[in-house]
Parts: structure tokens; C-alpha cells; sequence
């Protein structure tokens, strides 16, 4: 508990929140402190070390106080604060919706890398707006790869699934904040298997969303195969815990993070073999495919493309050496 004090000024405070959090051993305690004071306050960090000496009102000491106890208790200081930025966007997040991590931003980069080299390939400009692209975005939670993908890409449209309603009610929001709603189409879905038949309905057309409320659709028909390919894009960060190693995730991910977010199985890879194959079925010849990893999938992974379906295999590492991102075109 932060020890009460005549002193309310700021400097305080942190002081106080900041060895509460170190108490508690709580993962880089001073910028959790110092966003939660942040979030408080209303205000920026240049804000914060240019005013030591500011006092807070009563009411701003109690909801800071109220912030730091359950930042202490296991809290992620994004579900405190309700978001988090990912491609340099801020985005809604809730108990619904897996954090975005900076890892899955690879996933973005190996997307536009691809994309721009199929565009040299076919003697096109590098650099294009996506125009007649039509983009999936698999297990979409917050939104985050499909609303970064099409903030890159203007004139891109997406369809983005999740068998989460409540991720995709707060993707929506997300798609709203960020401008793009009209241009992706939220499907609720395990995996691929309720995207219509025909590409001209997988995306929405242009203003055809209503904002008021979310669009979320559920079709129950599975996609039969001779259902021609949809996408020139598919991109996922699929859940890829394994269950075992459940009880040794930080208490912040095991106890507050989505379960259907984290756990892919038993070894936590289970779920690609069927994202692969629904990919092959569902991206046009030539499409790119495009799958974050755990951060020991590909072993398990790599092989699933070692058939006729899929050539340029890549493998992208993250800023840790991990192998973090697998991509391969369809033949
Ligand atoms: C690791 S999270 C990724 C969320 C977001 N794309 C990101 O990168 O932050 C995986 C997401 O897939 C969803 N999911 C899990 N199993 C699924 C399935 N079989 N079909 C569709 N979505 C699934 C979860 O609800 C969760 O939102």
C-alpha cells in the first residue's frame, strides 16, 4: 500500500507507486508506475518530469492509489489504462482481447515486404495502395494487423475473423477509432471455415457497415471445395501456447490474458495445420501467407508448407533472434 502523506505532489507519488510495484515484483515497475500516473493525470511524460512539484487533488490520489494496488495484484497496466500501441496506433484493449505484442509487427512487415515484391514482379510501383487487394487477417482480436495493414493500405479490403464476439466487438471500436471500419468486414468464424464463397463478399463495399454497431456476422456453413480462392493476403497470430506451459506464464498473461487468445493446444501448435490448409484453399495463386509463430513453432510449422500448394518459404526472426514470423506464397 502507498503509505499515506501530507506530500501529494507528484514526484511523490511515483516515488511511492514505483517501490509498491518494485515490492510486488512487478516487470519494469517505474514505467508502469509512470503510465498509470499518466493515465491520471490526463497528461504526458514531458508533462510529468517538467511538474515534480504539482500537487494532486484527493480524488486523483485515491484512483492512482486504487491503479498501483491492482497493478501490484497481477493487473496488466494496459487493462488498467485500456490501451496499448501497435504500428504506432493506439488501440482499445480489454480482458476480451490479447495485448498486442511488438513481435506481431514483424507480421505487418513481412506483409508489406511481400506485397511490394509482388508488385515489382508483376512490373507494378513498390510502393501501392492495395487497390483490388482483398486481405484476411485470422484470429483478429483487437484488430491490430488488419487495421494496421489497412491503415498502410488505403485501398485495401479486409475480412478479419475471430470465434471471439467480444474480440470483435472491441475490433470494430478499434476500426472505427482508426477510420477503417468501412473497409474491413468482421466475421465471427473458427479459423476461415464461415468466409463466404465469392471474393466480392468477403470484403464490404465501401460504407455499407452501419457504425453504430458492430459488424459481426456468423455463418454456419463450412466452405466447400470447389469454392474458388478469395485472398491475396492471408495473415494470422494464431494462439501458440502450449497448455503445459500454462502454469509457468507471468500471472499478468495466465490470470488476465484471453485463454482462446494464448493456448493453441497441448504443445500449442496444433492449430496451424488446419490454418494452413484453409489458407491454401482461400488465397488466389500467387497470394501470400503470412503466420506469426511461438517461439518454438517452426520445427512444427515449417513442414506443414513442404508441399505442392506453397514456394518461397521465409522465415523471419524477431529483435531476439527467435524465429518469429513464417511466409510462403501459393503456387
Ligand atoms: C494470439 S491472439 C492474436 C490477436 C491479434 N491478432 C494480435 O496479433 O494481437 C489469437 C486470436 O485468435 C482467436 N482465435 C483462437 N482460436 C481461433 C479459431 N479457431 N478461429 C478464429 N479465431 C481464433 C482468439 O480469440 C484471439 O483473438
Amino acid at each position: 500500500m502507498i503509505e499515506l502523506s501530507l506530500d501529494n505532489s507528484v514526484r511523490s507519488l511515483l516515488k511511492r507507486g514505483i517501490a509498491q510495484l518494485r515490492e510486488a515484483d512487478v516487470p519494469s515497475f517505474t514505467l508502469a508506475a509512470e503510465l498509470l500516473l499518466l493515465h491520471v493525470l490526463g497528461r504526458n511524460r514531458t508533462w510529468l518530469y517538467a511538474h515534480p512539484e504539482e500537487i494532486l487533488t484527493d480524488t486523483e490520489v485515491q484512483r492512482f492509489c486504487d491503479l498501483i494496488a491492482r497493478r501490484a495484484a497481477g493487473e496488466p497496466t494496459q487493462h488498467l489504462t485500456g490501451k496499448q500501441e501497435f504500428w504506432g496506433l493506439e488501440f482499445e484493449v480489454t480482458p476480451d482481447v490479447l495485448i498486442p505484442r511488438p513481435e506481431t509487427e514483424h507480421v505487418i512487415e513481412v506483409a508489406l515486404d511481400r506485397l511490394a515484391l509482388r508488385e515489382l514482379r508483376a512490373g507494378r510501383p513498390q510502393k501501392s495502395a492495395g487497390e483490388g487487394l482483398q486481405i484476411a487477417d485470422i484470429g483478429t482480436g483487437s484488430g491490430c494487423i488488419a487495421i494496421a495493414l489497412a491503415k498502410e493500405l488505403p485501398a485495401a479490403n479486409f475480412c478479419a475473423t475471430d470465434i471471439s464476439p467480444a474480440a470483435l466487438a472491441v475490433a470494430q471500436r478499434n476500426a472505427q477509432r482508426h477510420a477503417v471500419a468501412d473497409r474491413i468486414h468482421f466475421l465471427e468464424s473458427n479459423l476461415l471455415y464461415a468466409v463466404p464463397a465469392g471474393a466480392q463478399q468477403a470484403a464490404p463495399q465501401r460504407g455499407k457497415i452501419p457504425n453504430s454497431a458492430p459488424r459481426v456476422d456468423l455463418l454456419q456453413s463450412p466452405i466447400t471445395s470447389h469454392q474458388s480462392p478469395l485472398f491475396d493476403l492471408v495473415a494470422s497470430n494464431p494462439p501458440y501456447i502450449g497448455r503445459r506451459e500454462g502454469p509457468s506464464l507471468p500471472r499478468e498473461v495466465r490470470d488476465h490474458e484471453p485463454h482462446a487468445a494464448l493456448f493453441g493446444g497441448e504443445e500449442g501448435y496444433e492449430l496451424y495445420a488446419d490454418l494452413i490448409t484453409q489458407s491454401a484453399r482461400h488465397l488466389r495463386p500467387g497470394g501470400i501467407l503470412v503466420l506469426e509463430l511461438g517461439h518454438s513453432s517452426l520445427p512444427a510449422v515449417q513442414p506443414l508448407l513442404e508441399t505442392p500448394d506453397w514456394t518461397n518459404v521465409g522465415v523471419t526472426n524477431d529483435l531476439a533472434g527467435i524465429p518469429r514470423v513464417l511466409a510462403a506464397e501459393r503456387v
